[in-house]
């Protein structure tokens, strides 16, 4: 039996690191899982052939179910379970298409949840499931409210699962990054370089959330930065700090032009 990593969104910002930290513990293989065909193939040219690409839209349940096949057929012993794969954007609720909020909620929340489910029998004691939510799961946060709102239930979810998984010696972590360094981000808006304030490389938050990971910690916050947010979110009324960040980010998000198509 092969001992596997499974590592969704493995083609972002953030993938590529955990590739990296991956590549260094003994596993057979890496199953990197996205959509894109031409992406993976570079992928696996540059990460070497350990990196067994698994296209998957994971918004298509079809390719989900293609998924769980291939977790029939090779009855891998998975060491390793990253749920990266995620989608944000910024903006006033209203510019959200239909299409948009449908494809965010089931990346950020159903998608991870069904693949712990699917995974899980595959896991043995000392198994590591790591979940990538975000500092934005701390408190709501408008104008970035459906990523805020998704990765706050996958935080919750995630140390729910770590509390009932102990007996098993599997173990769950919530990864709750601030800003990294990623295309994810969009730079600027309305005209306006978009400042992030605390923003890190990916290659620190993989190598922080794997040391976490390994510990079986239920949480993991990547620098001082993001630890005073996350002490604030306890300490201050969410109405106060609701307010600070709405009037922070206001002029980069609201955008007469970008309303939805109808
Ligand atoms: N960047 C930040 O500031 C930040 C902060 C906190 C938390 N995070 C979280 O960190 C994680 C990684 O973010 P990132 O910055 O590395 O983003 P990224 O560079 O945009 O990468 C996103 C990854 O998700 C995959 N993906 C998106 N939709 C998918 C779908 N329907 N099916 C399969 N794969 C899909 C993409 O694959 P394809 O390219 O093949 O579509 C890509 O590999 C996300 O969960 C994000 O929410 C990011």
């Amino acid at each position: 039996m092969k001992t596997v990593a499974v590592l969704t969104g493995a083609t972002g910002g953030l993938g590529k690191a955990f590739l990296q930290e991956l590549l260094q513990e003994e596993l057979d293989e890496i199953w990197a899982v996205a959509r894109d065909p031409r992406k993976l193939e570079a992928l696996c040219a540059a990460f070497g052939e350990k990196v067994v690409p698994v296209r998957c839209d994971l918004c298509v349940s079809s390719e989900v179910e293609g998924f769980v096949a291939l977790l029939k057929a090779k009855t891998p012993d998975i060491r390793f379970l990253i749920n990266n794969a995620g989608l944000a954007r910024m903006g006033p609720i209203e510019t959200f298409s239909a299409d948009e909020i449908s494809k965010t909620v089931e990346v950020n929340c159903k998608l991870p949840t069904l693949i712990c489910q699917y995974a899980l029998p595959y896991m043995n004691r000392g198994a590591r499931i790591l979940n990538i939510a975000s500092a934005a799961a701390f408190q709501p946060n408008p104008y970035i409210a459906l990523h805020s709102a998704t990765k706050a239930y996958l935080r919750s979810y995630s140390r729910s699962m770590q509390y009932e998984l102990r007996a098993k010696g599997i173990t769950c972590t919530a990864v709750c990054p601030g800003w990294i360094d990623t295309t994810m981000l969009q730079r600027s808006r309305n005209g306006q370089r978009i400042r992030f304030p605390g923003m890190v490389s990916p290659e620190k938050v993989a190598r922080k959330a794997m040391k976490d990971a390994k510990k079986g910690k239920d949480m993991s916050v990547c620098t001082l930065f993001v630890k005073q947010e996350h002490l604030w979110s306890k300490l201050m009324p969410q109405k106060w700090s609701m307010a600070i960040w709405g009037h922070a980010v206001r002029k980069y998000a609201e955008d007469q032009n970008s309303l939805p198509a109808k």
